[in-house]
């Protein structure tokens, strides 16, 4: 375990997750949680920088934790744990405020997106965000980020703030690299493909949930976009829809893209999608089942928690305290 690198990352437990997170997150963190030193966390802080029901937030919060017991990472070789169980992350972050330039925040792409849905709410914490994230990342000490493109920009950042903390301070965290996958790690918008598939989406036909049932799923498919001509060809500039719809195949069917577009040789647009919400069916439907069961027990899942933040904590503890060293603040 000691001489493993450590890979980090988090997905908020907020609205119901979309294929889109299963394929950019929680898919690639399978293969990862082999060879490298995990730690996933259900990052609920950076949940509330918009306005949240707290009851449902906590139950999303179990809800998520099952969902990735339920895909497949194992809480015996993963360190799963909840943001806020662990203090040294709003901690860290104050520190690394101090390291951070308001208009560096200001230009940060989804902050300004965000700020246009929820005008009536663009709190501190919304613009902070990106600084949260950095230290969620840096107090692990982490080598790899596996994240969606939608958050290329902020892993920048943190590489950022974490080489002008090391320059300043003398080296103290690890500058973290984002890993990206080749394939879904941008799954669009089924009703409009020039738009990465998101949780808030404003129309649900465009997402499918992990929650949708097969005759949602096969539904939502079926009444993708799809583009011009009638070939199964993956070229993302002149076929956009069609692209999108292969890429989520490749994925949920483990086949290359060239393997889907030979499979799909010849065929009409309807059974091409039909065959994709099939396929995407078929995957989701025992992970359903089995975070269901999961949820039903929640000693266990408490127990897994406890067991993660503990470990998370000394982790994360070990970093605060080399960091509050060297930033002077007086030790006792
Ligand atoms: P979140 O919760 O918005 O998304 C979780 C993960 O899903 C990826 N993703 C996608 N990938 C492909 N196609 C899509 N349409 C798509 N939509 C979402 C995201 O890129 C992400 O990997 N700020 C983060 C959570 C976070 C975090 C961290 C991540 C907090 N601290 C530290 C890494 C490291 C977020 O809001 O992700």
């Amino acid at each position: 375990m000691e001489d493993k690198k450590v890979l980090y990352s988090a997905i908020q437990p907020t609205n119901n997750l979309t294929i889109g997170n299963y394929v950019g997150a929680i898919k690639n963190w399978l293969n990862l949680q082999e060879n490298y030193d995990c730690y996933f966390s259900i990052a609920n802080m950076h949940a509330i920088t918009v306005r949240q029901n707290p009851a449902e937030l906590r139950q999303k919060t179990l809800a998520l934790l099952a969902l990735y017991i339920a895909c497949g990472i194992d809480p015996e070789k993963c360190c799963l744990y909840v943001q806020s169980h662990v203090p040294a992350h709003a901690e860290l972050c104050w520190v690394l405020n101090t390291f951070t330039y308001v208009g560096e925040m200001e230009r940060m792409t989804q902050f300004k997106d965000k700020s246009l849905r929820h005008a009536e709410n663009i709190n501190m914490g919304l613009m902070d965000y990106p600084v949260l994230m950095a230290a969620d990342i840096l107090l692990y000490q982490a080598q790899y980020v596996p994240v969606g493109e939608d958050q290329r920009q902020h892993l920048e950042i943190a590489r950022d703030i974490a080489q002008r903390f090391n320059n300043a301070l003398t080296p103290t965290f690890t500058v973290p690299e984002g890993l990206f996958m080749k394939v879904g790690a941008k799954i669009n918008d089924l009703q409009d493909p020039s738009k990465k598939m998101s949780k808030s989406a404003e129309n649900p036909n465009g997402s499918i949930f992990l929650t949708d049932d097969r005759d949602t799923i096969i539904r939502k498919f079926k009444r993708a976009v799809t583009d011009s001509g009638s070939e199964i060809k993956y070229d993302p500039m002149s076929k956009p829809g069609v692209s999108n719809l292969l890429s989520i195949y490749s994925v949920f069917a483990d086949k290359s893209i060239a393997e889907a577009e030979s499979e799909f040789n010849g065929v009409g647009y309807g059974d091409f999608k039909l065959a994709v919400g099939e396929t995407v069916a078929d995957r989701l439907a025992p992970v359903q089942a089995e975070q269901a069961k999961l949820l039903a027990d929640k000693e266990y899942l408490n127990t897994v928690l406890k067991k993660g933040a503990e470990r998370a904590m000394k982790t994360a503890g070990r970093t605060l305290s080399k960091v509050y060293k060297k930033i002077g603040f007086y030790q006792i």
